[in-house]
């Protein structure tokens, strides 16, 4: 800021402010235990990701990216280090409260949809507002307002089985917006798309991480990584490589 009123210009010597911080990953490891066979599949991850970043994680298969993923959505916990989701503890929460934040803020998009197949895309979008005892004329309304905003207005009352692909997705992604989270984590969420409906889901990407939410995407295509602005390399349970993205 530039002070003009004095006749001689100051500088104003306010600070900028420092970015929030939505997660972090302190020396995070994991290992599966499978009888007496041990699997560390992440080996000291360090990750910090701002509020309204947009990230994508990259990686072969088996390198460790859903059980990132199943971290930051405290879906799992760490077997050893750190995890804070906006700079609260996470190992410290019980289940109560780790299922209250899976509620209010994540949202979780995934290859498979995950979708009920006997609900309408409605019914489907609002089951996570039972879960947080949202009232039900409201829940069909927020519904309603979540279908039309990934141009699904018209297919409410249709079945997962009666929509493409695309479309499921975008239901999933309905569902995954309608509780206002302040961050989404979609895992490989192009994964089983055709191409047009893959830019009509990252379009949708593109637009929540324009509208200020934390974007944590986890892909094996590059060309998918590259809509993020920051992309994280993954291999073996290590981060690689953790790059702007410059394209
Ligand atoms: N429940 C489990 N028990 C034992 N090992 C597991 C378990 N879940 C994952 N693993 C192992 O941990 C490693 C990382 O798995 P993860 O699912 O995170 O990989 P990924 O990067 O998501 O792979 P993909 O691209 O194939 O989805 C793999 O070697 C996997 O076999
Ligand atoms: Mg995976």
């Amino acid at each position: 800021m530039v002070d003009t009123t004095s006749g001689t210009r100051r500088r104003s010597s306010a600070p900028t402010p420092e970015p929030r911080k939505a997660i972090e990953l302190i020396g995070a490891r994991k290992a599966y235990r499978s009888g007496t066979i041990e699997f560390e599949a992440l080996r000291g991850i360090e990750l910090s990701i701002n509020v309204g970043e947009y990230v994508a994680v990259m990686g072969p298969s088996g390198s460790g990216k859903s059980t990132i993923m199943n971290i930051l959505g405290c879906l799992d916990t760490l077997t050893e280090g750190q995890y804070r989701l906006g700079g609260d503890d996470v190992d410290d929460m019980d289940e109560i409260d780790l299922a209250a934040i899976r509620n209010e803020q994540i949202g979780f998009v995934f290859q498979g949809f995950n979708l009920m197949p006997s609900l309408s895309a409605w019914r489907n979008v609002e089951v996570p507002m039972m879960y947080a005892r949202v009232p039900k004329e409201e829940r069909k309304q927020r519904a309603q307002r979540a279908l039309e905003r990934v141009g699904l207005g018209s297919r409410l009352e249709n079945r997962p089985g009666e929509l493409s692909g695309g479309q499921q997705q975008r239901v999933a992604v309905a569902r995954a917006l309608v509780g206002e989270p302040t961050i989404i984590l979609a895992d490989e969420p192009t994964g089983n798309l055709d191409s047009v409906s893959t830019m009509d889901v990252l379009t949708l990407f593109d637009e929540l991480h324009a509208a200020g939410r934390t974007i944590v995407l986890i892909t094996h295509e590059l060309e998918v990584a590259q809509r993020a602005r920051r992309i994280v390399w993954v291999r073996d349970g290590e981060i690689m490589r953790d790059e702007v993205n410059a394209a």
